[in-house]
């Protein structure tokens, strides 16, 4: 089916680009010098407190970490990214952990179908921010419609605090001399070019997309967490 020309190409990787094998193993590694992501998924896991039943849906499920720690804890994981050499990439670890509820979706925010009842919750983890504002609302407003009354999402990304509004060079470079020499291209190009917003917009968009926000946390400069629930009808 052609694409109207007013809709965003998700297939078009703005900022640093996880297509090719070689950046994909690059994350991986690097993410487990700054990040206990593993930890990071049990945590998301006790807030999600699902039931053995329960559906998740992941967007942005990169190396899919998260997505392999939620499968022992529910019946189905849906693993959706744009990027299909991530997804290879996720679908090989997954097997090797003999793990055979995950289902990998080749499809972003703006363009997955969920054909099946709606789901108990959906995790997001760094991704939102690859949309500019309109569309991380159009996006939002998607995910709210795949979710079940009640039902829960928890989404963590980079987004700007409010407290740091006064002097972004300081901020942008505070952040860049925190992150090891490895690390500095991707940060810069994160912050040039990708579409990270502040965290009033994301809260705003999170309601009027139709979610209660039930806890939230930023840490340091640069990341929000935020735990919600789809409000009722
Ligand atoms: C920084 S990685 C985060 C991966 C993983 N969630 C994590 O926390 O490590 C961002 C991921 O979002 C994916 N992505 C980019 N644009 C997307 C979109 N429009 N919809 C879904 N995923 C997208 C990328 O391919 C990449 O795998």
């Amino acid at each position: 089916m052609s694409r109207p020309v007013w809709q965003w190409d998700e297939s078009i990787q703005r900022g640093w680009d996880y297509k090719s094998i070689t950046e994909v193993r690059r994350y991986d590694e690097r993410m487990s010098t700054f990040r206990d992501a593993k930890d990071e998924a049990r945590e998301i896991l006790s807030r999600l407190a699902l039931s053995p039943d329960d559906v998740v849906l992941e967007f942005g499920t990169g190396t899919g970490l998260f997505a392999r720690e939620a499968a022992g804890r529910c019946r189905k994981v849906i693993a959706i990214d744009v990027s299909s050499t991530m997804l290879d990439y996720a679908a090989l670890q997954a097997q090797g952990e003999q793990i055979d509820n995950i289902v990998f979706v080749n499809a972003g925010f703006l363009t997955y179908q969920h054909h099946d009842a709606p789901v108990a919750a959906i995790v997001s983890q760094m991704a939102l921010h690859h949309l500019p504002d309109a569309w991380k609302l159009i996006a939002l407003e998607r995910l709210s419609g795949f979710l079940r009354e009640e039902g829960r999402f928890y989404l963590s990304d980079v987004v700007y605090a409010d407290r740091v509004q006064t002097d972004w060079a300081s901020v942008f470079q505070r952040v860049m001399d925190q992150i090891d020499v490895d690390g500095r291209d991707e940060m810069g190009t994160h912050i040039r070019e990708e579409y990270s917003t502040f965290d009033w917009i994301i809260r705003q968009m999170l309601v009027r997309a139709g979610f209660e926000i039930e806890w939230a946390e930023i840490e340091g400069d640069l990341l929000g967490r935020y735990l919600c629930r789809k409000a009722r009808a």
